[in-house]
């Protein structure tokens, strides 16, 4: 049985088996389609050489898109098909959810290729810090799965977790904080645990290689011009009232308004030149050490009512003529998106940077809000483009009986209100792991991995079968084992057992609630 993840757009199995040597593979390719030794070592998991007859042709092709392959696999060998890097990387990738414990591979025929180029998943690092080790075993399920863009959330509120040479107090302040508050929006219970950790350049070039040698791609997000506190914290010029501020150890707005607090702050001042140049700065450090195209900055969340008190701002507002804050917000995403753009970047914003009227139509726009904005709409019609991360969908930190596996499995666009003579500007789509209430790895995988799979199928496959999907799941069950994907206690084995999930919400620190909603949809049909 051709049990693949995503689903393969053409498969048709044939009588009989080609049996791969383990331990190490030949093969013969064209260097157009790049280090193929990489691809196999990346990808299969095994050292590979090119002498002898080989189990592996890699043929490039011109007849194939980027990032698409056929795959041949008869009793003679296997052959590979592809235009690009990619494609090829996802031929091996296929194979390696094909061979079985005793390394043969059935033989067929696949022809492949995704319905997105857009197949994203997000990692927060700001609120919990995960460090290298998680990255990479997250980027490893992505690559399993033909996920192809991280976007990794690196700076917010609760810590600044990327090293920035000419401002140094964005780590050694902005990256640490004194604890957490715990369990949900809202809570007064804190933990007096601190946080804090950042990645230094240098480890960052590393993720980027590691990646890239898995079909990856990584978009930077530096959150502007709210969701800045732990900047704040290290830099208070920056702010519109320059208040003594500690890194946040609360999430969101509640608390603060809860504890009568008047003197935090979380926006930048947009009427201040130097935050204009600070901006910059960070820009100029992250658009070098990311070489893809694409760069984030945020956009989302942003109050304004600093913005409103304060004669910095409200003076940039008259010489700029802009009538109110939300413009104010435009203005300063115009001039992100015009500096970006000299660096040969594209800019992305969440939805809410539309707001403000005059927004240029090439910034792409990351529509995640609850509620449907009818602006993303318009600047579909301007001419610009959109990646789908709807929260009801695709918002992984959320339970499952709201963000359910289904509901992402059959995601479309117009379940977010995109008006389908617009699809050709959608770029994809992308789950989100925010982690306010997330604080290790297991949890993260957790509450990741099962919608992470339906979001797979969801960005590549064009026929889908829920049914069928659970069955190819639960044979993934020993990859995602291999891998070190924590799922939680058999949720794949579909116990309705009330005392065993009990014990297994137990052990990962959820109430059962909460854990009793996950594992009902685990179970459904
Ligand atoms: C977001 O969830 N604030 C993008
Ligand atoms: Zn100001």
């Amino acid at each position: 049985m051709i049990n693949v993840i995503p689903k393969p757009r053409v498969a048709v199995e044939e009588e009989g088996f080609y049996e791969l040597s383990s331990g190490v593979v030949s093969f013969s390719y064209d260097e157009r389609l790049g280090n193929m030794r990489q691809c196999i070592a990346c990808s299969l998991g095994v050292k590979s050489v090119e002498t002898g007859e080989p189990d592996i042709r890699f043929i490039y092709t011109e007849k194939v898109k980027v990032e698409e392959y056929l795959l041949k696999v008869t009793e003679e060998g296997i052959r590979v098909y592809a235009s690009d890097y990619s494609g090829a990387f996802y031929a091996l990738i296929t194979l390696k959810q094909l061979i079985d414990d005793e390394n043969k591979i059935p033989c067929c025929k696949i022809s492949d290729r995704p319905l997105y180029s857009w197949r994203g998943m997000q990692l927060d690092e700001s609120r919990h810090f995960f460090g290298a080790e998680t990255v990479r075993k997250l980027l490893d399920f992505m690559a399993m799965y033909k996920l192809n863009r991280f976007h990794w959330h690196l700076t917010d509120d609760q810590g600044w977790r990327i090293e920035i040479k000419k401002h140094p107090l964005l780590t050694e302040i902005g990256s640490k904080r004194k604890g957490s508050q715990l369990h949900h929006w809202g809570s007064l219970d804190m933990s007096h645990v601190p946080v804090e950790g950042y990645y230094t350049q240098d480890e960052i070039k590393q993720i980027i290689a590691y990646a890239k040698a898995r079909g990856i791609e990584i978009i930077p997000e530096i959150d502007f011009p709210a969701h800045c506190a732990s900047a704040l914290a290290a830099y208070n010029n920056l702010a519109c009232r320059e208040i003594d501020c500690e890194v946040p150890d609360f999430f969101g707005e509640k608390i603060p308004e809860s504890r009568g607090m008047k003197n935090w702050n979380r926006t930048l001042c947009l009427g201040k030149d130097e935050v204009i140049s600070f901006a910059y700065d960070v820009i100029d450090e992250v658009a070098e050490l990311f070489p893809f195209a694409y760069f984030h900055v945020g956009g989302d969340e942003a109050p304004t009512g600093e913005w409103k008190k304060c004669d910095k701002c409200q003076s940039r507002m008259k010489t700029e003529g802009l009538k109110n804050e939300t413009e104010l917000q435009g203005w300063f995403t115009n001039k992100l998106n015009a500096y970006l753009k000299t660096q040969g970047k594209i800019m992305i914003g969440w939805n809410e940077v539309l707001a403000a009227k005059k927004i240029d139509a090439d910034v792409v726009a990351q529509y995640w809000t609850p509620l449907k904005d009818k602006n993303v709409n318009k600047h579909l019609k301007n001419g610009g483009e959109v990646i789908l991360s709807n929260h009801k969908y695709f918002y992984f930190d959320m339970l499952h009986s709201y963000c359910t596996v289904k509901g992402t499995y059959y995601y479309e666009p117009k379940k977010a209100g995109i008006k389908s003579k617009y699809d050709n500007s959608v770029l994809g789509v992308e789950g989100e792991n925010w982690t306010e209430w997330t604080d290790t790895a297991e949890e993260l995988f957790f509450k990741m991995c099962n919608r992470g799979l339906a979001l797979a199928e969801c960005g590549w496959s064009r026929s889908r079968d829920y049914a069928d999907f659970i069955e190819r799941l639960q044979e993934n069950k020993p990859l995602l084992d291999k891998m070190g994907i924590y799922y939680g206690e058999d949720w794949l084995t579909l116990s309705k057992s009330k005392k065993k999930k009990k014990k297994a919400a137990k052990k990962l620190g959820l109430d059962s609630k909460a854990y009793d909603g996950e594992y009902e949809i685990s179970i459904a049909k």
